[in-house]
């Protein structure tokens, strides 16, 4: 808050004076633009009687009125996190009298690893502002989820100026983040239950009556003497796209769950899936895989299954990419998985707004699932890269090693 002074004028020679009366001009006008502009909420005026204190009630009272109508907790701090000021909504979050919390400790309404968290922040508060996420602790032992946004109210540099906070309830925000990570965890799961259903129909029902088709159209193949020469012809026609349709049914029930992964384990199953990936599309894989001594657990494995699975479909379809690379490798107690091409790249999943599948959104899921993270570096015209960090219980790094 600035804070202009007004001294009276002291006898002097005309010149000087008419001097000094331009400076004060000059200097009434800058307080004028000041005041216009919001940069002043109080006037102090030296008089015969001592200072007068001129408050610019229009001004501050909008300002009250709009921080006390808030649904936002609003405070100003000290940088030694003394309250100066909070709001009524504030009072409310933390179920304190407003008069008990203000002049009272920021730090009482925060756990001690919360503490040590903000007050950096508040020493070094500037202008452009910082954000944290932490629990208040009201007065009846209650928590609650918040955003604290935090900044150095003066300007100018201003030696002991206040900082400011607006602490924002994120008990909804929360609650819906936990309903939709629910809700996807849901249909990854209904997805592995379906495919896995699917893939026993193929194999139990289609692969074996293909096969009976083409053995029955073998038998028709042999049967037709060279006499009957185009009719035998189609006949092995037929029994050739018979075989190709019955590999391809196959293919679809190995990738839908494929029995390698429960036989032989991952390394195996990131190298057929690979292979075949380039076999197909004509894009080369460069794999290189840590040799792993034991099994990793059958969630872990299946969910790294999956997001190769899932990148590659993407690199297919999207990227238009001439290089693949994927790399299995364990980092102490990770185990990590990068899947990286060169090609067009995409902009960041959230400047999206919502556009594209359940791909990506997947892929988090089932390496949340298994306490791991899912980083998806991007750059236009450059690739992507997809990575992926699971923890690994201590009977399975021990294994590693
Ligand atoms: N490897 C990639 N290269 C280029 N773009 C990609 C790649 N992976 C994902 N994308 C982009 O991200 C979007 C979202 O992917 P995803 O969630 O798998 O949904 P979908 O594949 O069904 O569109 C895609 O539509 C695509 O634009
Ligand atoms: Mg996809």
């Amino acid at each position: 808050m600035k804070t202009p002074r007004r001294k009276f004028p002291v006898r002097r020679s005309p010149s000087r004076e008419l001097a000094e009366l331009r400076v004060r001009l000059a200097d009434t006008e800058e307080m004028l633009r000041a005041i216009r502009t919001g940069e002043v909420d109080t006037v102090l005026v030296a008089g015969n009687d001592g200072n007068q204190v001129f408050t610019l009630q229009g001004a501050e009272h909008a300002y009250r009125v709009l921080i006390e109508s808030m649904n936002e907790g609003a405070l100003t701090l000290t940088t030694d996190e003394t309250i100066l000021y909070a709001n009524q909504c504030f009072a409310k979050m933390v179920k304190c009298p407003l008069e008990q919390v203000m002049g009272s400790s920021f730090c009482r309404f925060l756990s001690a690893e919360d503490r040590a968290t903000l007050r950096p922040l508040v020493k070094r508060a500037d202008k452009f502002g910082s954000k944290i996420q932490v629990l208040l602790m009201a007065s009846d032992g209650s928590q609650m989820p918040v955003q604290i946004s935090i900044r150095l109210l003066a300007q100018n540099g201003f030696k002991h100026a206040p900082v400011g906070l607006v602490v924002t309830d994120m008990t909804e925000a929360r609650r819906n983040e936990e309903m939709l990570r629910a809700l996807t965890h849901r249909v990854v799961q209904v997805q592995e239950t379906e495919r896995g259903r699917v893939a026993l129909e193929l194999h139990d029902d289609i692969t074996q009556l293909l096969c009976a088709v083409l053995f029955r159209s073998q038998a028709l193949v042999d049967k037709l003497s060279a006499r009957n020469g185009p009719a035998k012809k189609e006949a092995m026609k037929l029994r050739e796209m018979l075989g190709q349709t019955a590999k391809e049914v196959e293919r679809i029930s190995r990738n839908l769950r494929p029995s390698v992964l429960d036989q032989l384990g991952l390394v195996a199953v990131l190298r057929d899936t690979s292979t075949e990936f380039a076999q197909r599309t004509g894009v080369p894989v460069k794999l290189a895989c840590v040799q792993l001594m034991a099994r990793l657990p059958a969630d872990t494995e299946l969910a790294l299954y999956r997001i190769l699975q899932e990148a590659l479909k993407n690199v297919e379809k999207h990227a238009r990419a001439r290089h693949v690379t994927v790399r299995l490798t364990h980092e102490g107690a990770f185990v990590q998985l990068v899947i990286a091409d060169d090609g067009i790249g995409f902009d960041h999943p959230a400047k999206r707004k919502g556009k594209g599948g359940l791909g990506l959104l997947g892929m988090r899921e089932r390496a949340t699932y298994v306490g791991g993270a899912l980083k998806i570096k991007s750059v236009r015209r450059a690739g992507t890269e997809i990575e992926v960090l699971i923890p690994l219980p201590p009977v399975a790094t021990a294994a590693i090693r």
